[in-house]
């Protein structure tokens, strides 16, 4: 298996699965290019992980893992990083044997929708039955004990971010600022800041729960205080690079920035951002690119939409293949399941979105200092 490291010079390398074998199995990340003297402990990352925790509430898988980490290298004996990669583990606590026979019993036969199909056409019988692997959302949790140093690193850069619900199935949010998110994130099961749309978008969940489905819907991610500059022209544009991190989430089906699909309907002058004197510094009337032109940020609020499918494994009976037999038969699936993944995602759509602006950020100040770039642009 290939591309288990994301990032250039602010990296992570996750390894693990959902099951894995036996006690002490788990899952790492090893994190590299940590800048030295950053206070981390196993609460700060503990934080981050309970963002995507199952288990917790009545719109989240069953299974329960404690998701408790542990960070085993890369710290001084004082609390701070050494500038070595920092190491963290966390261990799968509910692996139990009639969940194992299950997947056992199981294991032939592909869900439609999920990742099973993909990974017995590209490893065959070898490829890990159990719990889906490495195709498992569990892989997410190295993602976001990762993502929980890159967001120590970028609150000192004062940059902030986060991510949250804004449609589920057809109940669509109101539109609302950075400010009005923050004051209501998290405040419900399905983070949705706007709270009366928030308790509709949980009736429906809970209703299409019950008829064995899973909804989907879609979740808002906003960046603010990036500095202008970040991204190189060409291959690697800041875009680009958040569409890498954010597309290699499983179930992130689609990705838009600022005006994002809507930019069809749109005639250029209503699509451009006609610029404005923002308090002797300039700005812009709106925000229709997500704050990036030409894949490079603009100093604006960096804004992005990211389509979330309906969980792939549902209690409906559908036609399956038994790759075995490579004939066609009826699943009916009895494994557990989040009735949808809104609710646990936005955490790992943040802790990649933080890891690329880190990255990005590194990447800038390296080549600014190499090259002695004097940019007075930067400053306007
Ligand atoms: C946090 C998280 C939790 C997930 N939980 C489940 C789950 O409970 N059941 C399931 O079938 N898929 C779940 N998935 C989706 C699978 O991991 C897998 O990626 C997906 O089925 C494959 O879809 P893809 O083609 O979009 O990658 C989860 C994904 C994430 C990111």
């Amino acid at each position: 298996m290939l591309g288990n490291t994301f990032g250039r010079m602010f990296r992570i390398t996750t390894v693990g699965e959902s099951y894995g074998i036996g006690e002490g199995s788990g899952l790492s990340v090893i994190v590299d290019g940590v800048p030295p003297g950053l206070k981390l402990s196993d609460d700060l990352i503990q934080e981050e992980l309970d963002k995507r925790r199952p288990g917790v509430g009545k719109l989240n898988s069953p299974r329960k893992e404690t998701d408790k980490c542990h960070i085993f290298a890369g710290m001084g004996q004082d609390g701070v990083t050494t500038g070595a990669p920092v190491g963290i583990i966390i261990y799968n606590v509910d692996t139990q044997k009639i969940h194992v026979d299950q997947y056992r019993q199981y294991k032939d036969l592909c869900r439609p929708g999920h990742a099973t199909y993909g990974f017995y056409k590209k490893y065959g019988e070898a490829q890990d039955w159990c719990g889906a692997g490495r195709a498992s959302g569990r892989e997410t949790v190295g993602r976001v004990a990762g993502g929980a140093i890159a967001k120590q690193i970028l609150a000192l850069e004062g940059i902030e971010l986060i991510a949250f619900t804004v449609q589920c199935m057809d109940i669509i949010a109101k539109e609302m600022t950075f400010e009005e998110a923050l004051e209501n994130y998290r405040k419900n099961e399905i983070n949705c800041p706007d709270m009366e749309t928030a308790e509709k978008m949980e009736k429906r969940v809970l209703e299409i729960k019950d008829e064995g489905e899973t909804a989907g819907g879609v979740i808002e991610l906003r960046i603010k205080g990036v500095p202008a500059g970040l991204g190189e022209p060409v291959f690697d544009k800041l875009s680009a690079l958040l569409g890498h991190a954010l597309l290699s989430i499983g179930a992130v089906k689609g990705i838009e920035f600022g005006a994002g699909f809507k930019v069809a309907n749109m005639k250029g002058s209503e699509n451009n951002d006609e610029f404005a004197d923002k308090n002797g510094r300039i700005g812009f009337k709106t925000n229709n690119s997500g704050g990036l032109l030409g894949g490079i940020s603009t100093g604006d609020e960096i804004v992005m939409r990211l389509a979330i499918k309906p969980t792939p494994t549902v209690s409906v009976r559908q036609d399956s293949v038994n790759m075995q037999t490579m004939q066609i038969e009826e699943l009916n699936p009895i494994t557990r399941r989040d009735p949808t993944l809104l609710g646990r995602i936005y955490a790992v759509a943040e802790a990649m979105a933080a890891i690329t602006i880190v990255d990005a950020l590194m990447m800038a100040r390296g080549y600014d200092n190499v090259c002695r770039t004097e940019n007075r642009w930067r400053e306007i």
